[in-house]
């Protein structure tokens, strides 16, 4: 008991310092739903990785702190170059995201001559700057659809590039082995045992869920997506097949309905790195600045800009 109310004196004195510091610096904190509750509750603004890249483009802020890993941050230095962007803990990075280099894109370019190269948002800022548009999960299949050639190179993933794939048959898509550990290792049969485990549900699922979880689902989407469907569906309840810090809000916007992880553990270490005290010290010492050489920001700029323009 004791221990819980100096806890929340704790916390409550970190966002009241987040808060000050945030005036002082005309900052903005931006969130993504994989990040801790409490984060996302101090945050501006939560959103997923498209809606977030808007955010970042287009706020007046002269400081952001981005609360997610370090492509996010990445992609909003790139597209607010003249804005201060700070990652609160350095080492928040993305696993599918270091799994592809500009070399491979080099390389498969070399293979496919005359193909576009399709990025991912969660890719590095060099691996940007070698594509020719970027995607996020809400928009990969009508940008897909929109580009005027039919070879297209998806990297880094699989999943979500298979799934571009299946809803865009009038294009021959070239993969890259990559994928995000925390929704590849979803089995079919886990998918099974939740439905199992609530009968009445509808399963709702990440694209970067392998094609056998895919296919049990009720509905496909990015997090926005999800989060959208949920609150306009009449069901009661729904098995999420996404990372958990997604529930919060899930939870938060529909009380009445119930949400279920598909397994226990779909957590993204990463995205749970960043603590409030991080936050404050971010905004208190200016750190981790996001430095970019000027030559790939300008080169990886086009590519996030193009996604701008067909989304
Ligand atoms: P979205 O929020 O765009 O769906 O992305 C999910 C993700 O894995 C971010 O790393
Ligand atoms: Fe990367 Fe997967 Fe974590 Fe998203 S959930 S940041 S894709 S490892």
């Amino acid at each position: 008991m004791r221990c819980e109310i100096v806890m929340t004196r704790n916390t409550d004195s970190l966002i009241a310092q987040i808060s000050r510091l945030k005036t002082e610096k005309n900052a903005v904190i931006l969130a993504h739903y994989y990040q801790t509750g409490d984060i996302q509750d101090t945050a501006d603004f939560v959103g997923d990785s498209f809606a977030l890249s808007r955010q970042a483009k287009d706020t007046g802020a002269d400081v952001i702190v981005f609360c997610g890993v370090l492509f996010m941050a990445e992609s909003a230095k790139i597209l607010s170059p003249q804005k201060t962007v700070l990652l609160p803990v350095m080492d928040a990075g993305c696993p599918m995201a270091d799994m592809v280099t500009p070399e491979d894109v080099k390389a498969l370019r070399a293979r496919h001559p005359g193909a576009a190269v399709v990025c991912y948002v969660n890719s590095s800022s060099a691996v940007k700057a070698v594509s020719d548009v970027c995607v996020t999960s809400s928009n990969a299949v009508k940008i897909v659809k929109a580009l005027k050639g039919k070879q297209i190179i998806f990297v880094p993933d699989q999943n979500l590039g298979r799934y571009v794939a299946s809803q865009a048959p009038e294009k021959e898509v070239i993969l890259h082995s990559g994928y995000c550990p925390v929704h590849h290792n979803l089995t079919a049969r886990e998918a099974d045992n939740a439905r199992a485990a609530h009968p009445a549900a509808a399963l709702l699922a990440h694209p970067e869920c392998t094609e056998a979880v895919l296919n049990k689902a009720d509905f496909i989407g990015s997090t926005g997506q999800i989060l959208r469907y949920a609150g306009q569906s009449s069901k009661k309840e729904f098995i999420i097949a996404t990372e958990k810090g997604i529930l919060h809000e899930l939870g938060k916007n529909n009380p009445g309905k119930s949400f279920y992880p598909l397994t226990p553990e779909l957590t993204c270490a990463d995205m749970k790195k960043t603590r409030l005290s991080d936050v404050r010290d971010a905004l208190l010492n200016g750190r981790h600045r996001i430095e970019l050489d000027e030559d790939v920001m300008n080169r990886a700029r086009r590519c996030l800009d193009r996604m701008l323009e067909l989304a």
